[in-house]
């Protein structure tokens, strides 16, 4: 059975997809948030998943003290300091093809900036923000007369496809086909 851990601050859809998708396999998921009204923790609820509010300075304790094989952030929005980042092996999702577009807002940043390409990549996190080695991408074109609520949805689309191959391809070496994830854009 692979332990796994989901930190996030807010709405959570990248953690139903995660869920979902291992749902009646040998993953056992634990939800965390460090805001304790955040609707990540009523999806867990819902899913019958174990939840749990931790808030950021205990995060250091708990991970100290909770093992597991992966600590996976899907819209977390606090930043590990080093201490923490040392204590599991932690990957992230971000809605831009990085090195572009780090930091916060940045489906609209792109956007605006007039690139024809942007995307979703999966990367470990180290303590500076959305700079670890990049462990998956996907392309999303920015179409001609695509409006930003299109493209933002395009964006989560694929990070709702991406992010369980991602993990998938982490705790059982499971290679997965690109190819796939471009013929569903
Ligand atoms: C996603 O766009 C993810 O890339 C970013 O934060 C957002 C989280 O959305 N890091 P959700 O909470 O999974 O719905």
């Amino acid at each position: 059975m692979k332990k796994v851990a989901v930190f996030g601050s807010g709405n959570g859809s990248n953690f139903q997809a995660i869920a979902e998708y291992f749902k009646d396999r040998d993953v056992e998921f634990t939800c965390i948030s460090d805001r304790q009204d955040a609707f990540i923790l009523e999806r867990a609820r819902k899913l019958g998943i174990n939840r749990l509010h931790v808030p950021f300075k205990e995060t250091y304790n708990y991970l100290n003290t909770n093992k597991f094989d992966l600590v996976v952030l899907a819209g977390y929005m606090r930043i590990f300091p080093a201490n923490v980042v040392k204590l599991a092996k932690i990957i992230n999702i971000h809605p831009s093809l990085l090195p572009s577009f780090k930091g916060k807002g940045v489906i609209e940043t792109a956007y605006n900036s007039g690139v024809k390409v942007t995307g979703v990549s999966v990367h470990y996190v180290n303590e500076d923000v959305d700079s670890g080695e990049i462990i998956a991408q996907v392309p999303v074109m920015i179409k001609d007369n695509m409006t930003l609520e299109t493209l933002e949805t395009s964006i989560h689309a694929v990070e709702h496809k991406l992010y369980p191959l991602a993990i998938e391809k982490l705790l059982f070496n499971k290679p997965f086909c690109i190819d796939c994830m471009i013929n569903f854009l």
